[in-house]
């Protein structure tokens, strides 16, 4: 196809990457594609993808959408775009329930949903619960559960707050993600689209959940490798364990039946 090889020249890419933006741009098989004949609006949208490529914005903010995990989660721009590394989280607490289900999954700082989803999917007889302090998560989250036809509940609120009005309830799985960046130096170049209320934070977001949470839980979260030693140094009686993930300088920590102090 004539506009594929045009791309392919102007991005200098290959025919075959080319065409891969191709079926990702409309979401077609490449059995499809055999017959596909854009229109004069699918021709000028892919020109609009093309041209915003050749300027490196990232292909899943041009298309609004990313894979994790097991599905693809539709994208605002004003929410953290999700990281492979952070499948982890998923893939720890599946392997911790086995074949058993927690019966109450918190998710702090839900963002697209991409956690929490990829778990309440898996499950579905658990409550699902997600707060975050940013009205645009908290509809993205939600646009997302449903076009998964995922039952939760999502809170706009800040975590601070939510876990004061909860101190009784038992969640029994607490995944978060939370924004750890403390120097902006450290952020990557590839991050220059996510919000930064999704990046910037330190050691506080940690301690302040740790403290609040329940006995006999399961907290897993995203945790960057500087940081590991400080927080483990705060906790007593318990049991923690640090899994590496693909990225060299994030962890992921599970704490689990950790007591109240
Ligand atoms: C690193 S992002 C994680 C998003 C998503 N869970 C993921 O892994 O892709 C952190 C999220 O925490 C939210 N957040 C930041 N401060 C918060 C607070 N005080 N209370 C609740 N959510 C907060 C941000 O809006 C953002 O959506």
């Amino acid at each position: 196809m004539k506009c594929i090889s045009q791309a392919a020249n102007y991005l200098n890419i290959t025919y075959d990457d080319a065409r891969s933006l191709f079926l990702k741009t409309f979401d077609i098989s490449l059995t499809q594609f055999q017959s596909f004949q854009p229109n004069l609006v699918q021709v000028k949208y892919w020109q609009h993808v093309v041209s915003l490529l050749k300027l490196q914005i990232p292909i899943n903010r041009i298309l609004n959408r990313q894979f994790f995990w097991k599905n693809e989660f539709i994208l605002s721009a004003f929410v953290l775009a999700p990281r492979f590394e952070t499948e982890y989280i998923v893939k720890i607490a599946l392997q911790i329930y086995n074949d058993k289900s927690p019966s109450q999954i918190l998710d702090i700082g839900v963002g697209s949903g991409c956690i929490l989803l990829s778990l309440a999917q898996k499950f579905y007889h658990a409550i699902s619960t997600g707060v975050d302090i940013s009205q645009y998560a908290i509809q993205n989250a939600a646009y997302n559960a449903s076009l998964l036809k995922i039952t939760c509940n999502l809170h706009h609120i800040s975590y601070e707050k939510f876990l004061q009005n909860h101190k009784n309830d038992h969640f029994d799985l607490i995944i978060c993600n939370p924004p750890y960046i403390t120097n902006i130096n450290d952020v990557h170049i590839s991050a220059m689209y996510d919000p930064p209320i999704a990046l910037f934070g330190n050691i506080l977001t940690y301690i302040q959940i740790i403290q609040n949470l329940p006995s006999f839980c399961h907290f897993i979260a995203e945790v960057p490798v500087n940081l590991v030693v400080d927080i483990k140094s705060l906790i007593t009686n318990y049991k923690i364990q640090v899994f590496n993930t693909n990225h060299d300088k994030i962890k992921i920590l599970v704490i689990t039946n950790i007591n109240k102090s």
